[in-house]
């Protein structure tokens, strides 16, 4: 089921029970970050739901929407129509990238029904919330942005943090180089040019499920083909970009070469607060947005959140397709990218060993799909483990692994530029380096028998439990190789 915007998607999660609006007034400068924390530090995963704000201090009429994309695995899957587990989710993903739909142009779209240009334009008028109280440096949004490489003429989608500056002004956090957007942004400033970009507020939720797709990918077209459905655009009215038509809210402008100022610091991924430093300028020609429009935050700040969700889901899909499809690599039995890494720093993967070099093979080709920033911790291990499963991790961590043997770090590789590990005081960002490791966490030689009652025995003593006269147990959990 293709869901047309944010309006329809909301009703469903609220018939669901995945959605629900708050009456109360609220302040939007600290209340609404607040409260939405609350859907990640105080409700588990199952019964975690997104909130809307419709009396917000100051803004009348004014609405604000967040964890409506991705605050659990049920609502990940609701918005990609599969059911609520990973095995589903991956494929849903992977379907798109591998049979994506290019989106369509429509003369006119929602997203365009009230407009603001020059001197009328006013960002301060949105009520834009500040998501980590009196540690951000301002309103935030968190939405997706919109350019084009001036060479090809190729789009890119990435969401990127956008602090509200001024009535006209935001800033910009180009993170990682090798991104599009960072790649858009280095070849306009090569050519002295300022770069049209445009901001895109709300929408279907696949479009921000997709977003942080790599380089290469016109992400709306991998949305399309997520949803069996292209995506219709508009032409932007003052820049030379398409934007989905049906869209909350587009802010259109040019990120400015001539001048930076301080961006920053902002409640990050990592769980730290980071920024502060000088970063570009976006500067706003034009407001476009539906009649009433709805701001939707993408909870982001100390994990979980609606941002280590999304990347564990878009990652995960994306790099097991990666080692099997486009390397062929056989064996590959499961990735998991843990989400207090943010989903960028920890990857586990589990395989079928089949021959010598076949566990470097992999984690090297993890390394050349996501650039060498994201994962700097890389556990392989064998098949028979549930890398879902926290306790058998650290199982396997304590007796499958000789520390000078099984591990191997790379020293002096690119780190995640948030990453305050990396950061050593008196470093510019161009300085910053990081280090990978590689844990072969496979068995090298045939191990003992688990020392475990066997198998069958187990299984019997379950099903008959009743029989015991004891209460009734809890799920039976077993290492696989029993
Ligand atoms: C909620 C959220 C916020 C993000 N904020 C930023 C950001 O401010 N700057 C950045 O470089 N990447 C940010 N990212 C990661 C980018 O979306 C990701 O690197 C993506 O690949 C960028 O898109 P692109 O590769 O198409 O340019 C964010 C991701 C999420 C999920």
């Amino acid at each position: 089921m293709a869901y047309e915007s944010l309006r329809p998607w909301l009703q469903v999660l609220e018939q669901q029970g995945m959605f629900k609006w708050v009456d109360k007034e609220v302040d939007k400068d600290w209340e609404i970050g607040a409260v939405l924390r609350m859907i990640f530090r105080a409700m588990d995963e199952d019964s975690r739901y997104g909130i809307g704000f419709r009396n917000i201090k100051g803004f009348k009429g004014g609405r604000v929407v967040g964890g409506v994309v991705a605050s659990s695995r049920k609502m990940i899957a609701a918005a990609l129509g599969c059911e609520p587990n990973l095995e589903n989710i991956h494929e849903r993903v992977t379907s798109g990238i591998n049979a994506p739909i290019e989106p369509v142009l429509v003369d006119s779209g929602p997203c365009q029904e009230v407009i603001f240009r020059g001197d009328d334009v006013d960002l301060t008028k949105l009520p834009v919330p500040i998501w980590t109280p009196e540690k951000d440096a301002g309103p935030y949004l968190t939405p997706l942005w919109v350019t084009k490489d001036p060479d090809t003429g190729r789009r890119n989608i990435g969401i990127r943090r956008c602090q509200v500056k001024s009535k006209n002004t935001t800033g910009i956090l180009f993170g990682a180089p090798d991104r599009g957007g960072a790649i858009h942004h280095k070849k306009y400033k090569e050519r002295g040019e300022h770069m049209p970009a445009a901001i895109v507020i709300g929408g279907d939720p696949i479009q921000y499920l997709v977003a942080p797709a790599r380089y290469g990918a016109d992400e709306l077209a991998v949305a399309g083909g997520i949803r069996g459905e292209a995506i219709e655009m508009v032409k932007c009215k003052t820049v030379d970009l398409e934007v989905p038509a049906h869209a909350e809210i587009i802010i259109e402008g040019e990120v400015l070469m001539d001048h930076t100022e301080p961006e920053g610091p902002f409640g990050e991924f990592t769980g730290y607060m980071a920024g502060g430093r000088e970063g570009p300028v976006f500067r706003v020609n034009c407001i476009t947005h539906r009649k009433d429009p709805i701001v939707m935050g993408v909870i982001s700040q100390f994990p979980p959140s609606e941002s280590s969700m999304i990347k564990r889901a878009l990652l995960e899909a994306g790099l097991k397709k990666h080692l099997t499809e486009d390397l062929n690599l056989p064996g590959i039995h499961d990735v998991h990218a843990l989400e207090a890494g943010g989903g960028t720093a920890t990857l586990w993967i589990s395989m079928k060993k089949m021959y010598s070099g076949h566990v470097d093979q992999t984690a090297f080709g993890t390394m050349g799909h996501f650039g060498m920033s994201y994962f700097k911790w890389i556990v392989i291990c064998d098949d028979d483990i549930d890398i879902n499963d926290p306790f058998m991790r650290d199982w396997v961590m304590a007796w499958r692994v000789r520390p000078d043997k099984d591990i191997k770090t790379i020293p002096n590789t690119a780190s995640v530029e948030l990453d305050p590990s990396s950061f050593e005081p008196g470093l510019t960002q161009a300085d910053i380096s990081g280090t990978k490791m590689v844990i072969d966490a496979t068995k090298k030689w045939d191990y003992p028998a688990v020392s475990l009652p066997p198998l069958d025995k187990m299984r019997d003593v379950a099903d008959n439990w009743g029989d015991y006269g004891l209460p009734d147990l809890d799920e039976l959990k077993l290492p696989r190789e029993v």
